[in-house]
């Protein structure tokens, strides 16, 4: 039923009710019913919900703890919303230790044949107890479909996929209900959700809501492949260890293959091995390290995106920063292009046989927010994982009092690795829903 009409139906029965109201209702309805008419589906949705949906009480720990909060804590929207996309629409679901984590992708075109040896070879890079310098929960992610293919084709209903968790400790995280983790979720999470959200294993603001992610993301990769677009990224820097960089202007297949071939996803070899020992030299003092992660897409045709709010940046950053830890993003020579001047950053353009290219590219292909054939080239700020066994200071949040924590359980010494398929997956989803 179109939600207008459950608002319209509370009002008719009121009023039949009360024979007194009936010119009001006649005028009301006078009135409204264009307004009704002219409201879409989803608007109608948030009148019909701000009525009926109150969020959970805030408990009476945070109205003395939170004084800046507390008018406003029972207006606040009360639920998690994980969706992504226009063409297409991604919803993620599940928390960390759910019986299952998972990821419907409405939109795809019919027809289209899933490589699942593609699939699960994408997600393995991404399954954490791979090496020592991820965390050792070992889950094999393999990716399990129940609706939108026959015939091993997508048949055009929403695909949808789950991921089980297997390998979930619970009582690990039974402190962080009540001392929040400094730099994590727990704390914004619990004044959102009023203590309602799900805490084991961060919930679903868990680094494991990307195993869905990389699942539909993998899946729009092979579209993508399909048409000669590819997306391939490296750890272009751990701590003070730097990978060398990516050719702006000259990225291709070559250096996809190069990348791809390495255990640790690295053009130097060598400066793999150090950001190796780097990670493990934090993991081993109880600590954690950041990073950057350097992305490209090749092949893509020039006039892709729209200006202003739609452009290609924006898109690409809006999911990046669904990636939990992405803490900021640059495009081509992006905050490095701060200190240049315009001779030093315009990319000059010339003719290459029939094709128009520019012989730099500063702008990392986008222009206006439009594609300009030039590969787009972006990197990603990582911050170091929260999650660290060194003590800390918090507070208690039931005793409104400062406490310290000692985080339990298994957690990456770097999110960075793992990321790297992150990235690539969420810019894959960007892309095509942007085609
Ligand atoms: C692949 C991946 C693995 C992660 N692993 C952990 C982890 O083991 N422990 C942890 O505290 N945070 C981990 N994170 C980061 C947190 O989920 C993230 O910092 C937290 O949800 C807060 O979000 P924010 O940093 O984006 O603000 C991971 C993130 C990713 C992408």
């Amino acid at each position: 039923m179109h939600p207008s009409y459950t608002f319209l139906n509370e009002m008719v029965g009121f009023i039949f009710h009360n024979t007194t109201t009936m010119p009001l209702f006649l005028l009301f309805t006078m009135f409204s019913m264009p307004i009704m008419i002219l409201l879409d589906d989803e608007k109608c949705d948030i009148i019909n919900k701000s009525w009926q949906c109150l969020p959970p009480a805030a408990t009476p720990q945070t109205v003395r703890l939170y004084p800046q909060n507390t008018t406003s804590v029972s207006e606040r929207s009360c639920h998690m919303s994980s969706q992504y996309g226009k063409k297409i629409k991604i919803s993620i679901f599940g928390q960390s230790h759910s019986p299952a984590i998972g990821v419907s992708i409405d939109g795809l075109p019919a027809g289209i044949n899933i490589d699942f040896d593609f699939l699960n070879a994408f997600m393995k890079r991404r399954a954490p107890g791979n090496d020592d310098i991820s965390t050792q929960r070992s889950e094999n992610d393999i990716p399990e479909i129940l609706s939108g293919l026959v015939g091993g084709k997508t048949c055009g209903a929403p695909l949808a996929m789950i991921i089980r968790n297997a390998d979930a400790r619970s009582a690990d995280y039974s402190d962080i209900r009540d001392v929040p983790r400094p730099s994590h979720a727990d704390y914004t999470a619990h004044i959102k959700y009023g203590g309602h959200q799900d805490t084991a294993g961060g919930g679903h603001f868990s680094g494991r809501l990307t195993a869905p992610l990389c699942a539909a993301g993998a899946i729009c990769l092979q579209i993508l492949n399909g048409i000669g677009i590819d997306i391939c990224a490296h750890i272009s820097q751990i701590g003070n260890v730097f990978d060398n960089k990516l050719d702006l202007a000259n990225v291709g297949a070559a250096d996809f293959i190069a990348i791809r071939k390495n255990k640790l996803p690295v053009i130097s070899q060598e400066s793999g091995e150090a950001m190796r020992s780097r990670i493990i030299s934090a993991s081993d003092n109880g600590d954690s390290v950041g990073g950057v992660v350097e992305c490209a897409a090749i092949g893509l045709p020039a006039g892709i995106g729209d200006p202003m709010f739609d452009g290609m940046e924006n898109r690409i950053a809006g999911i990046i920063f669904g990636i939990p830890g992405a803490k900021g993003i640059d495009f081509g020579s992006g905050f490095g292009g701060a200190a240049l001047s315009g001779s030093e950053n315009n990319d000059s353009i010339y003719m290459d046989g029939s094709n128009i290219m520019t012989r730099t590219n500063n702008s990392g292909g986008i222009l206006g927010g439009i594609t300009n054939g030039m590969p787009i080239v972006f990197r990603v700020a990582f911050k170091p994982t929260p999650s660290i066994s060194i003590e800390q200071r918090s507070v208690s949040l039931a005793r409104a009092e400062n406490a310290t924590l000692r985080i339990k359980g298994r957690h990456d010494p770097c999110i960075v690795p793992r990321a790297v398929p992150c990235v690539e997956a969420a810019a894959a989803i960007a892309l095509y829903d942007a085609l």
